[in-house]
């Protein structure tokens, strides 16, 4: 920056101008004769410059507040991923599952699933997803997800298919079942087979397909047929779990007794309950 010193009076007095600054006097304008003017022009001067900056950031402030609010109105809302009470008293189901293990089942098992599938997708986008969503892309995430989501899913989905007066299968959902396995007996055996015969830990499951189409199929650990990772994939309207957890108080190593009991207390209202809502959305 140029600068110039201009004698302005016999005392000795100058001003200081800049080319930033630059101030053309008008030829009317009487020359400044004393400090006290001197000093007015520069105020007036920097007043002007300071209005300018003040707008500037004015504006600027009001963009960032805008972005902000524009920001702030896309947030995505966590999914709330509950842990709900079991339908009925621990030996609600004594017909078939004895209240001691339906205890430690429900209250440490269960909770245990959901406890270690909410530290597994803390602070990440899974927090923000559907857990049909979760399953559909299971394949993408660690095992902590796949195993702790499939459990946390797998038992609230068998404590609302048992109940201790769950009627019988009827209406729609026997049309469906005696069309897809004959009978209902015929369902019966063939789903106490998949259950059976699943190896080690795991469930066994009757689904709907795309294709609205009933299938019974059975899978290994806590996977379920909503992950992509299983071969037969569809909806599932009923579980059974046959984790010894599940059983072994009572039955010890007889699997195919407590296969049995189950439909003693297999909640048939909310299966067709499950089933309807399978149909409505098309799968
Ligand atoms: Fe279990």
């Amino acid at each position: 920056m140029e600068s110039t010193i201009d004698q302005r009076d016999k005392k000795g007095t100058c001003s200081l101008r800049t080319n930033l600054f630059s101030v053309t006097t008008p030829p009317k304008t009487p020359p400044l004769t004393n400090q006290f003017q001197q000093n007015a022009l520069w105020v007036v001067m920097n007043t002007n410059q300071l209005s300018k900056i003040m707008q500037k950031t004015f504006i600027i402030l009001l963009t960032l507040l805008l972005s902000g609010i524009g920001l702030k109105s896309q947030d995505r809302s966590k999914t709330v991923f509950t842990f709900d009470p079991l339908p009925y008293a621990y030996d609600a189901l004594e017909k078939a599952i004895d209240a001691q293990t339906m205890e430690i089942h429900y209250s440490r098992h269960h909770r245990a699933y959901y406890d270690n599938f909410m530290k597994a997708i803390a602070g990440t986008d899974l927090e923000y997803m559907s857990l049909g969503d979760i399953m559909a892309h299971i394949s993408n995430y660690p095992a902590a997800v796949r195993n702790n989501a499939g459990g946390y899913f797998n038992h609230s989905l068998f404590w609302t298919v048992m109940s201790p007066d769950g009627g019988q299968p009827e209406g729609a959902l026997l049309q469906a079942l005696n069309e897809s396995f004959g009978s209902l007996e015929a369902f019966k055996k063939q789903f106490e087979q998949a259950a059976a015969t699943r190896f080690g830990s795991g469930w066994a499951w009757l689904s709907m397909d795309v294709g609205g189409k009933l299938f019974i199929s059975s899978t290994p650990n806590q996977d379920n047929p909503l992950m992509d990772v299983v071969n037969e994939k569809g909806t599932p309207i009923l579980a059974l779990d046959v984790w010894e957890h599940a059983y072994y108080l009572r039955y010890q190593n007889k699997r195919a007794s407590y296969i049995s009991a189950f439909w003693d207390v297999v909640n048939w209202k909310e299966v067709a309950r499950r089933y309807a809502e399978a149909m409505k959305h098309g799968q």
